[in-house]
């Protein structure tokens, strides 16, 4: 399994390929795909209970999917997001969370959201010796003071900013550091100036890896894709077409078949 100092080795030798899984199933297929690091991220709120955005998110609900996914991937490494208002508030309570979060999911490290305004809290968690991964750039647990999904680091003043986080947060402890929906430039000069490395999403081609949400490039939702993602599967419309087969056989005596029953 993959420890934050390996994944510090990796950059600049072997691109980092992450996926988020929020249950036992999906965990256990990216674990046999071999994907690098499995991030369990408060996505899940949107992605799995259907929340408009990720602040509704709970420690205790990313206590409970980060087990689930630990039991189905128990050789991968499991970052496990801080889901909004469990470090805000200040030092104390950020070690608190993660700490449990460590403590009660068997996960690797945890992942932070927020740039240079956050470092003391990132400094006082890995000075508790729990690793943290950053996430500049788009930070959706933002998006009520953003009023939406912006792009970020498009401007001279927004680039030199993005790269002033990402040296904050490296000299803070990180061992990693996410970039979110940043034009690919400034993401390019941001992965330059650390030594850690840059996980991008919707970042451009010259960071030291990829992330994006595992529904996404399954293609399960039918309705809108995000630019940055690559669909890798229709499973939205198979899934649809399978469960509108199941639901004829039924109505119509086909299932169960003799071969389905005892
Ligand atoms: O919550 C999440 O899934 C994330 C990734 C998209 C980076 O933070």
């Amino acid at each position: 399994m993959l420890t934050p100092p390996a994944v510090k080795k990796m950059k600049g030798r072997k691109k980092i390929v992450m996926l988020t899984a929020y249950e036992y199933s999906t965990a256990a297929m990216l674990e046999k795909a071999g994907v690098d690091i499995i991030l369990v991220g408060d996505s899940l709120g949107m992605v799995f209970a259907g929340y408009k955005d990720t602040l509704p998110v709970t420690v205790e609900d990313i206590i409970y999917h980060t087990k689930a996914v630990r039991r189905g991937a128990q050789n991968t490494m499991i970052i496990a997001d801080m889901p909004f208002m469990s470090y805000q508030a200040g030092n104390a309570s950020a070690v608190k969370n993660a700490g449990k979060i460590l403590k009660e999911t068997g996960c690797s490290a945890v992942k932070i959201e927020g740039g240079a305004e956050i470092k003391a809290k990132v400094r006082a968690v890995v000075n508790a010796g729990i690793p943290v991964m950053g996430h500049i750039g788009l930070q959706p647990q933002s998006t009520r003071k953003d009023g939406g999904y912006p792009v970020k680091g498009a401007t001279a003043e927004e680039a030199d900013a993005l790269v002033k986080s990402a040296l904050a947060l490296e000299k803070a402890g990180v061992f990693a550091i996410v970039a979110e929906k940043v034009v690919f430039k400034t993401a390019a000069e941001i992965t330059k100036a650390v030594k850690v490395p840059v996980i991008g999403i919707g970042s451009g081609p010259f960071c030291d890896g990829q992330v994006l949400v595992t529904q996404d490039i399954l293609g399960c939702f039918t309705d809108f894709t995000p630019k940055f993602v690559k669909k890798y599967a229709d499973t939205g419309n198979s899934a649809l077409a399978a469960v509108r087969r199941f639901r004829a056989d039924v109505s119509k005596g086909k299932f169960p078949g003799r071969k389905n029953y005892f």
